[in-house]
């Protein structure tokens, strides 16, 4: 794959990935003909008030997509396990910066990527704040395990009005990065979606790999389009190659 990069070999990188990286290992995203909000109001299920209004509509919502994920068939696809091994072989510093709740860059390989819009195998307790791992079904009954109370466990997922997870290093690694890469994601929810800015405006490289052109791809200096299993262990041979 031509990309117009020449960066040092210690060059740092920041990596944002959205729904379309797992789209090809069977899941779902967003705001495509077949996605999720085609198919449920986000209004209804990915905010706090829905949650207080139903919760058991937005447990069921979230229950479904925690089985799905769990699915044998959902397994890291190439473009996943690119990454993993860009993390490993570049030798400058790789933050991988995921808006997906899925697993599927850890079990790609991937070490420490940073879930700023949470984790789906996760729950959090509304009183006391704690995180447990959870792979099963949460209901409005769903006592937490650690302060012991009943009903206020909510999947540890950030919803619409929430603050994302983590942003101040996000923003610290933005700043310094030499290298930004948006990987399949729409470009419609911020802040995910200013990153490609702020990066720019610290005189960072910009990269767009996406199925196709995102609403905000004339933000980016280079992209690249196709299946993400496709364009991205393109890209990172690329850069390996070249480094
Ligand atoms: N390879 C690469 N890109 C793909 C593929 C694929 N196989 N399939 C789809 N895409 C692209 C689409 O063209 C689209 O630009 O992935 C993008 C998915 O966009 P969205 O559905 O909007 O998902 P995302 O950008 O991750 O959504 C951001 O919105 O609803 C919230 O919290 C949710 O984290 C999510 C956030």
């Amino acid at each position: 794959m031509p990309t117009n990069i020449r960066l040092p070999r210690d060059a740092r990188i920041v990596i944002l990935t959205g729904a379309g990286i797992s789209r090809e290992s069977g899941l779902h995203t967003f705001r495509d003909a077949d996605g999720i909000w085609a198919k449920v109001r986000l209004e209804d299920v990915a905010t706090p008030e829905a949650f207080v209004r139903d919760p058991a509509q937005v447990q069921a919502f979230y229950n479904t997509r925690r089985r799905d994920l769990q699915d044998r068939n959902v397994q890291p696809n190439a473009a996943h396990a690119a990454l993993a091994r860009l993390e490993r072989e570049w030798r400058g510093e790789v933050l991988l910066v995921t808006q997906n709740i899925d697993d599927l860059h850890e079990r790609g390989g991937s070490r420490h990527p940073l879930h700023m819009h949470g984790e789906l195998l996760k729950a959090r307790c509304q009183y006391c704040d704690h995180v447990v791992e959870e792979r099963g079904d949460l209901s409005v009954e769903s006592a937490c395990p650690h302060c012991g109370l009943p009903g206020g466990m909510r999947p540890h997922v950030v919803w619409f009005g929430e603050m994302p997870l983590e942003m101040e290093r996000i923003y610290g690694a933005l700043a310094e990065c030499d290298l930004f890469v948006s990987i399949g994601t729409s470009g419609n929810v911020y802040p995910a979606a200013g990153f490609v800015a702020e990066a720019r405006a610290h005189g960072a490289h910009t990269v767009e790999l996406n199925l196709e052109p995102s609403d905000g791809a004339r933000a980016f200096a280079e992209g690249h389009y196709g299946p993400a299993t496709e364009v991205v262990p393109a890209f990172v041979d690329a850069l390996l190659q070249q480094g």
